[in-house]
Order: structure tokens, then sequence, then C-alpha cells
């Protein structure tokens, strides 16, 4: 795969980890604390780089996804969902059989990751999880460009929890489409989404073939509906 692709720092034509917020960003708004965005949002700090995970990283990858997955948690009242309960063996597991992308900021600190395989229908992207506490800075928008880099493919696709506001909005506007919805239980539903890419290398760098299930099969969480598994 791309060895490695940064944001904000890396070599030309790597893409950038988006604008630095105005200085003078909140005059006048009272309601925005100084230096957030327009929308609301925090600055995107510049700066953040994405590179492939090593295996000493997986215990705080491991960390962060589940802080970030207490979301949805709160939200089904389910604090057994397959990414929080996941185990690091399962982590490791993922590791060989997926390229695992992190996301690092400006101070060294590691902001989130993503993981993303190959199969039968193209990429599949999962595990996208970044630190609540760093969220909103462009550490996803990051992962996700850079995983589609690393593995050239005509197709990616993913799917979350119908409602996770912050994931849809994502995927819709870095160019993915609804394309499905299924009911897991009468209490869960996932939306899919995918990204065609007319022009998209198919078996390119990094392309090697990978089993259609992900290692996480033999999860503690295996059998469970989970927005973080292919089915
Ligand atoms: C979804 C998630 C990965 C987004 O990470 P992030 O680093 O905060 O996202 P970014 O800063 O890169 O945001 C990029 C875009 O996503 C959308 N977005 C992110 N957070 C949002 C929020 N809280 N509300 C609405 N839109 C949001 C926006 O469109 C944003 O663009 P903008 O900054 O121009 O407004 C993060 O909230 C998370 O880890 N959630 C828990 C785990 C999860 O749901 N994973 C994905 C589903 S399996």
């Amino acid at each position: 795969m791309d060895e490695h692709s940064r944001q904000g720092t890396g070599p030309p034509g790597a893409p950038t980890a988006g604008e630095a917020a105005p200085a003078t960003a909140s005059l006048g708004d009272p309601r925005r604390p100084a230096g957030f965005r327009e929308n609301g949002r925090p600055p995107r700090p510049g700066g953040i780089a994405v590179s492939p995970a090593s295996p000493d990283d997986l215990p705080r990858i491991l960390e962060i996804q589940k802080r970030a997955f207490l979301a949805d948690c709160a939200v089904l009242g389910d604090w057994t969902i397959e990414p929080v309960v996941q185990t690091l063996r399962e982590v490791e597991d993922d590791f060989r059989s997926s390229a695992v992308l992190k996301a690092v900021g400006p101070a060294g600190e590691l902001m989130g990751s993503i993981r993303a395989r190959r199969g039968g229908e193209g990429v599949y992207l999962f595990k996208l999880s970044v630190d609540p506490a760093l969220q909103g800075r462009g550490a996803a928008r990051a992962l996700i460009g850079a995983a589609e880099a690393a593995l050239p493919s005509g197709r990616y696709w993913l799917k979350t929890r119908s409602g996770n506001e912050p994931a849809s909005s994502l995927y819709l506007k870095l160019g993915y489409s609804k394309y499905k919805e299924e009911e897991a239980t009468p209490a869960l539903s996932f939306t899919f989404f995918e990204k065609l890419v007319p022009d998209g290398a198919r078996g390119g760098p990094g392309g090697a073939p990978s089993p259609e299930a992900p290692a996480g099969s033999r999860a503690r969480g295996a059998g469970r509906p989970s927005p973080c598994t292919p089915r």
C-alpha cells in the first residue's frame, strides 16, 4: 500500500488537512468560541499526518475506538456493541488482514484510525473512530482520504448506524451516496454508503486479496449487528 499518506506536511500532491481557521472567526459572535468556524465546529489545525499504524499503536487505537463508539452505546442503550467490546487480540487480527491507518495531530497525539480491506465488492472502510476530545478537526476526513489513496479501487463502501449524523454527514460530504438501509433489529438499522470511482484502479498497490469477512468475525461481538462488520 501507499506507505505514507500525509496531510498538511506531506509530499507534493498529498491532500491537505483543510484550511486553518481565520484568527478573527469569532469576532462579533459571542456564541462562538474564539477561532471556531462559522458552522460552530472547532478549527482544523492542519498538520494532521495519516500513516500506517504499527503494532505498538494498536492498544491506543483500541482505547480511542472504545471511547468514540460510546456515543453509539448511549443512543442504543447497549454498552456491549462490537466496537466497544473488541479485544486487543481481535484488533491484532484486523491488523494482519486489513490496512490500519492512524491520524496523528500536530503535537504528535494519536487522533484516530480507520481500517480498510479489499473484498469482492470493492474496498470496505470500517472502524473509523476519532478521539472524542479531538473530533471536528478534520481527522476523519483525512483518514478516509488516505485510505482511498492507499487502496485504489473503483468502489469504496462503508456502513453506519442509521441516525449517526456525524458519520452520515461526513460520508455525504466526501462524495459517498446512500445505497441501502437494513434493519438489524427493531431498534437498530444500518445505512450503507458507497463511492464509485469510474477511473479507480482495481487491484493496485496494497490490493492483495483479503478475506471477505473480517478477522473480527471471531470477535466477541461476532454475530451481533455492528456498524463495523461487512454484513
Ligand atoms: C464520525 C467521526 C469519525 C467524525 O470524526 P471527525 O474527525 O470529528 O470528523 P471531521 O472533523 O473530519 O469532520 C468532517 C465532516 O464530518 C461531518 N461531521 C463530523 N462531526 C460532525 C458532527 N458532530 N455533526 C455534524 N457533522 C459532523 C461534517 O460534515 C464535517 O465537515 P465540516 O468540518 O466541514 O463541518 C467521529 O465523530 C467518531 O469517531 N464518531 C464515533 C464513531 C463513529 O460513528 N464512526 C463512524 C461510523 S462506523
